[in-house]
């Protein structure tokens, strides 16, 4: 063997070492006899008095301790990606619909309720779409035929929809990175305008706007919020708001409740669309996931919980966590590797998360 062979192989091998033992200093297991004596352990979907949903994708489920795990404790699932835009929409009038088609159809068989993610997303935009260079009324018009499609297709299976997501910045301004404000005078109208699009494909399917750190920051909830006031002065058709719920331990719950009381004060649905709680707030590379910091993440679930199950009865709509596992979620990409923000941990054990989130329930 080459010298520059050998230490390639070498250095791979200590770099892949390296990498499997740093997952597990950075994490004490519970151990399998330490559930909390005060949870009297049940099914989520269970206990709660509203839907408990969690995002998921098609090559997830073919694990079957996942698959076990949502069939267990969940009764709504959210695809993770495989209903945006980008994934179903090939060209005009040319759809694949072979993930969404496999996913309603494994909620029909679990008796499941889907909720659809999302019609429109400044991100899932295809490439086609998106360099096509429409002035507004070949855009409109092709989105009007995309989302009258989808919704169609998806009438009395999909029980609701993300509308819209995402078009506020945090400062409350209309998003500007993007194709929407670039190509109508009046974004706000035109996001009316799909939601009626939505409603004419299917009477009783629920909408919403969805968006985060909507609860958390103050000047992008008064845009949304102002937003459903036009909508509703306008008569846009809107059912409720999602506010996603991509926190952490360290998230001030005070203004969370405040959050939350301004929302629920529209009257509409309230769905906690994508909970997830980090822990390694820091993005350290030397993280622990010690069992101080299991118990912060239970207390923070607890808390959120509990706020929602205060809500008034007739605004519950779910709780959607956004995946199952701390084995998949997006934020060991997106966030840090050493992360660990859901209710049950890579070998599908319960966590004190999810002790927090049932005692929530309460
Ligand atoms: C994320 C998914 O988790 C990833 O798998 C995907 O690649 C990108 O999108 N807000 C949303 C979700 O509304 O659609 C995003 O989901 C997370 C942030």
């Amino acid at each position: 063997m080459k010298k520059t062979t050998f230490i390639y192989l070498a250095t791979t091998l200590l770099v892949l070492f390296a990498a499997c033992t740093k997952e597990e200093i950075n994490i004490i297991y519970p151990d399998e006899n330490s559930d909390d004596d005060e949870v009297v352990y049940m099914p989520l979907k269970d206990k709660a008095t509203f839907n408990i949903g969690t995002a998921t994708k098609l090559s997830d489920l073919s694990e079957s301790d996942y698959d076990a795990t949502v069939v267990e404790h969940f009764n709504q699932i959210t695809a993770e990606y495989e209903m945006k835009m980008n994934v179903v929409w090939k060209g005009e009038n040319s759809y694949d619909w072979t993930a969404p088609d496999a996913l309603v159809a494994y909620a029909q068989e679990n008796e499941m309720d889907v909720h659809g993610h999302v019609l429109l997303w400044y991100k899932s935009f295809p490439d086609w779409f998106a360099t096509a260079q429409y002035d507004s009324a070949a855009f409109e018009s092709n989105v009007e035929e995309y989302i009258t499609a989808v919704v169609t297709r998806y009438k009395g299976k999909v029980n609701s929809w993300d509308v819209v997501n995402e078009v506020f910045e945090d400062n409350g301004s209309l998003r500007q990175d993007e194709l929407i404000t670039a190509t109508f005078n009046d974004p706000i109208a035109f996001y009316g305008r799909c939601f009626q699009y939505a409603r004419h494909a299917d009477a009783d399917v629920k909408l919403f706007y969805n968006d985060y750190s909507v609860a958390l920051v103050e000047a992008k909830r008064k845009s949304i919020l102002e937003m459903v006031t036009r909508f509703e002065s306008e008569a846009y058709p809107i059912d409720g708001l999602g506010a996603q719920f991509h926190y952490s331990i360290a998230t001030d719950m005070d203004r969370l409740q405040t959050g939350i009381d301004e929302m629920v004060s529209t009257g509409l649905l309230f769905h906690i669309s994508e909970l997830d709680l980090k822990v390694n707030v820091y993005q350290s590379n030397d993280y622990l996931f010690s069992s101080s910091e299991q118990m912060l993440q239970e207390e923070a679930y607890q808390k959120i919980v509990e706020m929602y199950v205060a809500i008034p009865e007739a605004q519950k709509f779910a709780i959607t966590t956004w995946g199952v596992t701390d084995k998949y979620t997006w934020l060991t990409t997106s966030w840090h590797q050493l992360e660990y923000p859901l209710l049950f941990d890579k070998f599908y054990t319960k966590k004190k998360a999810f002790d927090g989130f049932l005692k929530g329930l309460e």
